[in-house]
């Protein structure tokens, strides 16, 4: 759709966060640019006192912490939050709680996830600590939709990135995060285009 001045009006996407927020930095960078087809609308933490909450301040983005639990009722009030605002794709982007099915039901296959390895290995925690423990010679990040298993919905995009002897996870987490903030905005503009 365009508006009357024949810009392409984008979708609007929310992201779900928990912490230093640097993948919601890179997201909101991308939706500057003409090519975007997305805006971000709506930023929610779990926690009141994430880093990335101040960046969506910084920037006007509307913004709120809401303490995700399994409780019907709050699921009821973030599901109303997202229609209001005309979500079409919630992000989650660093957000470290589990969503209650329930969620992920009435919001079905309009989640997505970006996870530090190359799925379906290394889901969960501490991904960079056992890549190198396994010595493993590559690793990476992945984009995917969320379902209710743990790291496990279908792949959109992934990417390598090369593990060198000196690494350590540190290093390997600077090298992956990299290559994240620029596969995430992709990968959300691809998602959109079939939605
Ligand atoms: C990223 O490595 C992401 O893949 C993982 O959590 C980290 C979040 O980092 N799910 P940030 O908050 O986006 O900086």
């Amino acid at each position: 759709m365009k508006k009357s001045d024949g810009k392409k009006i984008k979708d609007k996407i929310a992201v779900f966060i928990s912490g230093r927020g640097s993948n919601l930095r890179s997201i909101i960078k991308y939706s500057n640019k003409k090519k975007s087809s997305y805006k971000v609308e709506l930023v929610i933490s779990n926690k009141k006192n994430a880093k990335g909450l101040l960046l969506a301040k910084k920037k006007a983005i509307k913004n709120c912490s809401i303490d995700f639990t399994e409780s019907k009722k709050l699921t009821d009030i973030v599901l109303n939050l997202l229609k209001k605002n005309h979500i079409k794709l919630v992000c989650l982007a660093g957000f470290m709680k589990i969503l209650p099915v329930y969620f992920i039901k009435s919001f079905k296959g309009k989640i997505i996830n970006i996870h530090p390895s190359l799925l379906p290995k290394y889901k969960g925690l501490n991904t960079h600590k056992r890549v190198i423990n396994n010595s493993e010679k590559f690793t990476g990040c992945t984009v995917h939709f969320v379902n209710k298993f743990l790291d496990s919905g279908k792949i959109i995009i992934q990417k390598k990135v090369r593990i060198k002897k000196d690494d350590n996870p540190k290093s390997i987490e600077k090298k992956v995060l990299k290559i994240e903030h620029k596969i995430y905005p992709q990968a959300i503009c691809e998602v959109l285009s079939t939605l």
